[in-house]
C-alpha cells in the first residue's frame, strides 16, 4: 500500500483508477465533451484537496494536468464504449443485472441508469471504501469488495443466476495473471450460463520483453503509474478466449480508431493498421 496522500492510501493497481476517474473529468469539461461525466467532474473535484501536496508520482502529474491528451481521449472515448455496450445490453434486457469489474471510482451507473437495471460495482477493498464516500446504494444498485481472483464474490450474486448478466471490464485484465482472468472467464461462464462479457484487453505483442520497456515507459514515464501497476495479460486476436472453452463465443470487436476523427484526431490515420488497431481494445463474447 502506498500513500497517495495524507488521507488516501491505495495500492499502485488500485490507484490506476485515480487517472481514469481523472480523464472522465477532464472530458466532462471539454467543448463539446467527449463524454458527459457531472459525477466523475464530482468526484475528482471533491477528491483534489485531499491530494493536494502529495509527493506521489501519479497524483502530482493529475494536478498539474500532466496526462497526455491522447490518453485522455483514449479512456474517455473506451467509457463511452463501454457506456453503449451497457445501454445496447439494457435495450435487450432492461431489468437485466449490469456487474462492473474493478470498477474504480467510475460512476457508471448514474451515466446509464434507465431506471430498471440492476448494477453491481466491484473492486478491491480499497477502492470501494473510497467509493463508498461518494456514492449511495440502492435496491438497484450494490457495492462489492473483493478481488475478482476471489472465487467466494459470486456467492453475493446467485440471486441474479439465470437472467441476463453483463459483466465489464475496463482497464483490469492487463493487471492480471493469464491464470487468473483464465479462472474467472470460466467461472462467470459457469455461474451465468448465456451471460456477456466485454472486457479490454491489450494485445500480447507488447508484453514480450523486447517490447515492454515501450509499455513500461508510457506507464511510467508519461502516466506516472507506480512499480507494480504492470501489464501481464495480453491476447493476440479477440477470438482466443474461444478456445478457453466450449460455449465461449466472440461477438464483436471495438477499436479506438474506429471511432470518430473530430473526437480522435490526427490518429485516425492509423485505423488501416492492424498493429495499431488491436493494440489495446475492447472484445464482447457470450460465456454459453
Ligand atoms: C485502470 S482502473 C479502471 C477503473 C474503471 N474500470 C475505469 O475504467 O474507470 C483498474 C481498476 O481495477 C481494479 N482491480 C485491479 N485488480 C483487481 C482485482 N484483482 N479485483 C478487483 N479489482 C481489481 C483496480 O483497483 C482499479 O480500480
Amino acid at each position: 500500500m502506498t500513500h497517495r496522500s495524507k488521507a488516501i492510501t491505495l495500492s499502485d493497481v488500485s490507484a490506476t483508477m485515480l487517472l481514469t476517474l481523472y480523464c472522465h473529468a477532464r472530458s466532462s469539461v471539454a467543448a463539446p465533451p467527449l463524454l458527459h461525466d457531472p459525477e466523475s467532474l464530482r468526484i475528482w473535484q471533491a477528491l483534489q484537496p485531499e491530494l493536494a501536496g502529495s509527493l506521489d508520482p501519479l497524483v502530482k502529474r493529475l494536478l498539474s494536468n500532466g496526462i497526455p491528451e491522447l490518453a485522455v481521449t483514449y479512456i474517455s472515448a473506451r467509457a463511452r464504449r463501454f457506456d453503449r455496450y451497457a445501454r445496447d445490453f439494457m435495450d435487450r434486457a432492461p431489468s437485466g443485472t449490469v456487474v462492473s469489474l474493478g470498477c474504480g471510482l467510475d460512476p457508471r451507473f448514474s451515466r446509464v441508469d434507465n431506471g430498471s437495471v440492476r448494477f453491481v460495482d466491484l473492486d478491491l477493498p480499497d477502492v470501494i471504501a473510497l467509493k463508498h464516500r461518494f456514492v449511495t446504494e440502492s435496491e438497484r444498485y450494490r457495492l462489492l469488495a473483493a478481488s475478482v481472483t476471489d472465487p467466494h464474490w459470486l456467492d453475493h450474486l446467485t440471486e441474479f443466476q439465470g437472467q441476463p448478466m453483463l459483466f465489464l471490464s475496463e482497464g483490469l485484465f492487463m493487471y492480471l495473471s493469464e491464470a487468473d482472468v483464465k479462472t474467472l472467464v470460466l467461472r462467470l461462464q459457469k455461474h451465468f450460463p448465456g451471460s456477456e462479457l466485454v472486457c479490454e484487453v491489450v494485445n500480447r505483442r507488447w508484453l514480450d520483453p523486447r517490447m515492454y520497456w515501450l509499455v513500461r515507459l508510457k506507464l511510467r514515464r508519461q502516466l506516472g503509474l507506480g512499480p507494480d501497476a504492470d501489464f501481464r495479460f495480453g491476447i493476440r486476436h479477440g477470438d482466443e478466449l474461444q478456445q478457453w472453452g466450449p460455449g465461449i463465443q466472440l461477438l464483436d470487436e471495438w477499436s479506438f480508431l474506429d471511432e470518430d476523427p473530430r473526437d480522435i484526431g490526427w490518429v485516425k490515420w492509423f485505423a488501416g493498421l492492424d498493429v495499431f488497431r488491436t493494440a489495446q481494445w475492447i472484445v464482447h463474447y457470450r460465456l454459453n
